[in-house]
Formats: C-alpha cells, structure tokens, sequence
C-alpha cells in the first residue's frame, strides 16, 4: 500500500466519522453516512469496499445502556458489519481500521491494560464489539489494525463534555462518579491518529488510540467546569452504585500504549492538554 490511497469511511456521519473526514480533507475520500451504506448489508459492502486501499469503520451501534435489551441488532453492527468489511477487503487488497473499545476489558485491573490483556466484556456493547475484533482478525489477520479507543468527545455529537458544558449554565451543582478512572480522548485526535497510523504503516495488530494520562468523570467535568470559567468546586463526588445504569460500566478503563513504538509514533497527547486543545472546536452550549 503506498501514497494515493483511496480511502473510505464507514459511519462517516457519527462523531468520530466526522472528524476522520475532516483530518482526510485533500485525500481521496469515499465518506459513506448510515444512509448512504449500511454495513449489516453485505452485498452494499462489498460493492462500496472495491476499489478503496484503506477502509476505516466508525460505524457502531454506540448505545451502550440499549444494546442490553438489544442484543442481536447490536451484533449485526458491531460484529456481523465488521466480518463484512474485513470479508469485503480480504476479496481485494485493502486495509481495514477497525475501532473497538475500552469495554472489551473487565474494568477491574489496577495498571493500564496493555494491547494483549485477556479481555472479559462485562456488557453486551462489549460483547458485540469484542466480537467484531475477533472477526476482522480472523478474516483479514495481515491486513487490519483494531484501534481501540474510550471516553471519546468532539463536536459532532452527543458526549459527556458537551453535557456537561451545558450543565454549567443549568444547575448549581453536578455530582459525577469518581470512582471510574478513564482516558478521555478527543475525536480530533483520534482521527488525526487514524491517519497517522494508516500513513506510517504501523504494523497490523491491535492498538489503543486513547489519550495519555488518566482521570475519573469527576475529574474530568471539574476541567470542563474550568474552562467554562466556572467554580470546579459545583462538581461534587459521587459513586457509581449512586448512579446506577442498565449497562454495567468498567472501573478501569485506563490503556497501555506500549505498541506506538512498532509503528513508530509518540503515545497520543495527555487528556488535559487536548482537552484544551479541542476547546475552541467544540459547539458553546444553545442558550
Ligand atoms: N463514544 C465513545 O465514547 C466511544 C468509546 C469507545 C469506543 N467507541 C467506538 O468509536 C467508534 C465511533 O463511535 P462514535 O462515538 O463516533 O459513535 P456515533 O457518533 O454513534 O457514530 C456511529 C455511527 O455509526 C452509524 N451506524 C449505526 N448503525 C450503522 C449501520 N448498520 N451501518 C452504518 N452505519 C451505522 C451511526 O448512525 P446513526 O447515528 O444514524 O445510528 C453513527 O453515525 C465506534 O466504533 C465506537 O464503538 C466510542
């Protein structure tokens, strides 16, 4: 694979489609919404796949809490989507990027998960999408890389920076879990990490595209209050067994990036620095 790859996106209408788009502006690019392919379809796939060298899937079933009662319609995308991707780019010769996550893991470690930790879902979000990493490295071991990534905000959709930004000018007082330790991750970066890798080459494998550092949610609504210029001290602390959600969450989602070195880039920036980095990019709060 060299330069003047044809590139598509899948889900290129969600959060972090839209930014990998936008980090692809100049490239030859197919960007492909849910409308335009849906990757369930696998004829629709194969067809779209042929004639790209570099397929990237953002496309999910996200709703983590609806995919416990949903369990099936989530593996059609999560995982039977995926097989018909890494099928569609074994029948030809593309590269296949597919993004996974932090709740392929149990959430119970105290040290970050390296790339080859035992995974142990704890969820069906986590079951449908470890599912899908399994079939892109059976169908396409050569030539995918899984990127798993977590915590993800950007300006294109619903998140808990923009809720909680937007909490600022509503309530007096948050209290958000701090008992869950994670990594947030910008989808600027993100994408922009797609790309490096996809042009360094990095070997095929698995990797964690989560942003250096570590926080809980708690902390991380304090920096959002910060930057809005508010007082960090309306977060106050709760714990998850105050707030109790249908899916269950991991406690530790904190990645190793051990593997950057293979393909020759730097871990990805610190959460706090691309936080304020993002900043700007993200949509104020409607008023
Ligand atoms: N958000 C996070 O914190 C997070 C954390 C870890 C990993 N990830 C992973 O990161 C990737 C990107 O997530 P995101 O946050 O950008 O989610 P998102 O905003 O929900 O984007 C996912 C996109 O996939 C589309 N989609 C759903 N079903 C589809 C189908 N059958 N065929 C084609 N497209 C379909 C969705 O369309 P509709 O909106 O029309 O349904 C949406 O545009 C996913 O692989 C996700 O699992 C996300």
């Amino acid at each position: 694979m060299t330069g003047g790859r044809r590139w598509l996106v899948t889900g290129a209408g969600g959060m972090l489609g839209t930014d990998l788009v936008a980090a692809l502006a100049g490239r030859e690019v197919t960007a492909l919404t849910r409308g335009d392919l849906d990757v369930t379809d696998v004829a629709a796939v194969a067809a779209a796949v042929h004639g790209h060298d570099v397929v990237v899937n953002a496309a999910a079933w996200t709703q983590v809490d609806d995919a416990q009662t949903h369990e099936p319609e989530a593996f059609a995308v999560n995982a039977v989507g995926a097989a018909n991707l890494a099928r569609a780019c074994a029948a030809g010769a593309a590269w296949l990027l597919q993004v996974s996550t932090d709740y392929v893991f149990a959430g119970d470690a105290q040290v970050p998960y390296p790339e080859d930790a035992p995974t142990a879902p704890r969820s069906a979000y986590g079951r449908t999408k470890l599912a899908g990493e399994w079939a892109v490295r059976a169908l396409l071991p050569d030539r995918s890389w899984i990127a798993r990534t977590a915590w993800l905000y950007g300006a294109a959709g619903p998140n808990f920076v923009a809720t909680m930004r937007r909490m600022v000018t509503t309530h007096d007082t948050v209290g958000v879990v701090d008992d869950q330790s994670g990594q947030p991750t910008w989808t600027g970066d993100l994408a922009d990490r797609v790309v490096a890798m996809v042009d360094a080459q990095a070997p095929a494998g698995t990797y964690h595209a989560t942003a250096a550092g570590a926080t809980t949610w708690w902390g991380l609504a304090r920096a959002v209050f910060e930057l809005s210029g508010a007082d960090p001290a309306r977060v106050l602390r709760t714990t998850t067994e105050q707030f109790p959600r249908p899916a269950p969450r991991p406690a530790w989602s904190v990645l190793g990036h051990d593997r950057w070195a293979l393909a020759g880039l730097p871990p990805m920036r610190a959460w706090d620095e691309a936080l304020r980095a993002a900043w700007t990019s993200l949509p104020e709060p409607a008023r």
